[in-house]
């Protein structure tokens, strides 16, 4: 068969064989194919989405060619040095910073939504005690549709957004509770006299029996973790809750599928992903044979926390995280020698002609676990407060996915298989 072409010619002349081009307020334009089989009988191929607009959005901006990043039009790097998790997560869902009074019912909202059913808290119990927390995460939260489900119709604007509060408000017992339940520890509840992360803080490290000093140093450095990966317009998780979403499920399921595709090592899972590496390269000196082996193709080896599907040019959330790491450390009087290797390990890397050519940066993930592990969370914790503080930018999407009505998504495929044979008849 011989290799067919449809060339695109971009004009002015509206013909009818013409496919329109649709102008974003920034960043690529981008062909409307909706017509496409319909008018041509072609689908269009773009396993992995490189080159697909899965559908248009006003929250969140990313110029991977030259590392920007706008949570509805404010830069990544201004909100994470003026603003806290909760303003940017009522901003992401609200598409404006709320005013004072806004600000005040916001956190009354949370402050009365904060708490888990108590028969929720049996459902840790089934979990085995080493169960990894975003295990955990995904079961519970998917539980929240047994409690909430029933209560809510999401046809109605005002069940929507109490949907959307009552998860970013249940979130951090969620995540405290999925790390305290491994250590036997009972757990705290939420004090409506702290802030969010403040709150996370003692939920996760605090005994019931005793005082938590939150140190407001880690409180605001871990505000500014849940501020940076609040959200990342159509990556794999947001995306995983768009697709949900189409069909009309709830919105604990879709938020639920959500954290399972998160917990991925080539996406939320590489922050904890990337400790573990660092700690097998264990010392300055085997940097050179990492770098090897993550260029190696016959090895399956990366180098975690590196590269990026858009960012051709440093994630400028890297770098905020980069600048936090060393405020807390040093703050902690902590001298971690994986933050040594990391930072040479950027540097190396980033003379290396392989990186350089594929334009590979650091990632938000690549410094990140450095962070977390001074703040005193464990490994397997890294993702479930990726997770945490995605669930902003989760509901924000599910909040206006409920605005469009191109109906369920339903992508097709290019059929490779077997073309129609007769069954063989049974001897
Ligand atoms: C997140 O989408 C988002 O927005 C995600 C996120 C968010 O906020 O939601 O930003 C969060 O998930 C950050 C990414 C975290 N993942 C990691 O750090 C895992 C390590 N990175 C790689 O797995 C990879 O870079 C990806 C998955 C992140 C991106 O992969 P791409 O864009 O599909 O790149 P690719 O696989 O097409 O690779 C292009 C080339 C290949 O080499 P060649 O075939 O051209 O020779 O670059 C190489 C790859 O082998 N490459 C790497 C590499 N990443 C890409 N080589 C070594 N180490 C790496 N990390």
């Amino acid at each position: 068969m011989t290799q067919k072409y449809v060339k695109a010619v971009i004009s002015d002349t509206p013909d009818e064989a013409a496919l329109p081009v649709l102008e974003g307020a920034l960043g690529p334009s981008a062909v409307d194919i909706q017509t496409l089989y319909a008018r041509y009988g072609l689908l269009a191929y773009d396993p992995g989405f490189r080159s697909t607009a899965s559908c248009k959005s006003a929250i969140t901006f990313v110029d991977g060619d030259n590392g920007v990043l706008l949570y509805r039009g404010y830069p990544i790097e201004e909100l994470a040095e003026h603003s806290d998790f909760v303003e940017v997560a009522y901003l992401l869902m609200n598409g404006e910073l709320p005013t004072p009074e806004q600000r005040k019912t916001f956190d009354l909202l949370i402050g009365q939504s904060n708490l888990l059913h108590e028969q929720i808290m049996n459902f840790f119990r089934g979990f085995r005690r080493d169960a990894h927390p975003m295990a955990v995460m995904v079961g519970v939260v998917g539980a929240l549709s047994a409690f909430y489900h029933d209560v809510m119709d999401i046809r109605n604007p005002e069940d929507r957004m109490l949907a959307a509060v009552r998860l970013i408000a249940k979130m951090p017992m969620i995540a405290a509770a999925s790390y305290t339940y491994s250590t036997g520890r009972p757990q705290r509840y939420p004090n409506n006299r702290l802030d969010y992360s403040s709150n996370v803080l003692q939920m996760m490290f605090g005994q019931p029996n005793d005082d938590y000093p939150v140190d407001p140093v880690v409180a605001r450095a871990l505000d500014r973790i849940l501020i940076l990966h609040a959200d990342h317009e159509q990556n794999a998780s947001t995306s995983t809750v768009r697709l949900a979403a189409s069909s009309g499920a709830n919105p604990f399921a879709c938020i639920s599928a959500g954290i399972a595709s998160l917990w991925g090592p080539a996406h939320g899972g590489a922050n904890e992903a990337v400790l573990k590496m660092l700690m097998e390269i264990g010392s300055v000196d085997n940097i050179p044979k990492a770098i090897a082996r993550a260029k190696d193709k016959n090895d399956s080896f990366r180098l975690m926390g590196f590269g990026h599907r858009i960012y051709k040019n440093f994630d400028p959330r890297s770098r905020v995280i980069q600048k936090s790491t060393h405020e807390v450390l040093s703050h902690l009087g902590i001298h971690d020698p994986l933050l040594e290797i990391a930072m040479r390990l950027e540097e190396i890397a980033l003379k290396d002609d392989y990186f350089v050519e594929r334009k590979l940066y650091p990632n938000v993930d690549f410094y990140s676990g450095i962070l977390l592990r001074a703040m005193g969370f464990p490994m397997n914790m890294f993702t479930a407060i990726f997770a945490l503080a995605r669930t902003a930018g989760w509901v924000s999407h599910w909040l206006e996915l409920q605005q469009e009505s191109h109906g369920i998504d339903r992508p097709r495929q290019l059929y490779v298989g077997k073309a129609k044979r007769k069954l063989p008849t049974k001897k």
